[in-house]
């Protein structure tokens, strides 16, 4: 392969892991996305607060209505996903391909300490009808760690999972869960750090047993020509950096015809 040192690097931690945490490469890019999801919330809660001790203001019944407010915001925001794209931008074209599909809309999760109502059990993405050629952007505005962050299962652990599934046959994703806890990598992510991860590895969160509240985005790529899960261009996906050759071929009208 003809890559660059940075990317070789890049590429062989993702295809050891599964994943790769990187730095924001674009500061003022977050500081805008920052701004706009704490004047947001600013217009639900009226007063400051951080997001880590966002808890300490709202209780467990109303968090679903205000994440969907600030996701409804913040998806309107017309350089929203610019911005979001630019915080990976180098990275996502190390992982993926410079030729790149973006989710039309970004997901927010906000996870309040002890709330058992905003679980996602393990799961890959795949197994629900995603296409194996997308790639998750998942990016915190607070530091996350152990239990207020996600698990994944490690590359490495992939074929020990495949053999597990064939001796335990679990039928729940409790039961999964169970089969691979010792195996799960539980990831350690700072605020000024995103990270990227391979969906079709198993992965989730549990219950946020830490102090503070979780808040994080994630977000799909895939490269354009790559086979197509579910979700279809133009609906969910949309194109962010198609290459010149890439239109004159799609436009291309064949003289003799
Ligand atoms: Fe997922």
């Amino acid at each position: 392969m003809y890559f660059y040192k940075k990317e070789k690097k890049i590429s062989d931690l993702f295809l050891k892991n599964g994943y790769f945490i990187g730095q924001t490469e674009d500061i003022d890019s977050k500081n805008q996305i920052t701004r706009l999801i704490k004047r947001k919330l600013h217009k639900i809660i009226k007063k400051n607060v951080s997001f880590d001790r966002l808890h300490t203001k709202v209780n467990k019944n109303n968090i679903n209505d205000l994440r969907l407010f600030i996701y409804n915001e913040m998806n309107k925001d017309k350089r929203f996903r610019s911005n979001y794209f630019k915080i990976a931008r180098k990275a996502l074209y190390s992982l993926a391909g410079n030729e790149l599909m973006m989710q039309t809309k970004i997901n927010l999760s906000i996870q309040l300490p002890n709330d058992e109502t905003s679980l996602l059990p393990i799961h890959s993405d795949v197994w629900q009808g995603d296409s194996p050629f997308e790639i998750n952007l998942w990016i915190p505005l607070v530091d996350c760690n152990k239990t207020k962050s996600m698990f994944i299962l490690p590359q490495q652990h992939y074929n020990y999972f495949l053999r597990a599934l064939k001796k335990y046959k679990p039928k729940t994703s409790d039961d999964i869960f169970k089969i691979v806890r010792k195996k799960l990598k539980w990831l350690s992510i700072k605020k000024n750090q995103f990270l990227i991860f391979n969906q079709c590895l198993p992965h989730g969160n549990v219950v946020n047993l830490e102090k503070n509240t979780r808040w994080s985005m994630n977000c799909r790529f895939k490269t354009i020509f790559s086979p197509y899960g579910d979700k279809k261009i133009g609906e969910f996906f949309v194109p962010i950096t198609e290459r010149p050759m890439t239109k004159i071929a799609l436009e291309y009208k064949d003289p003799f015809k």
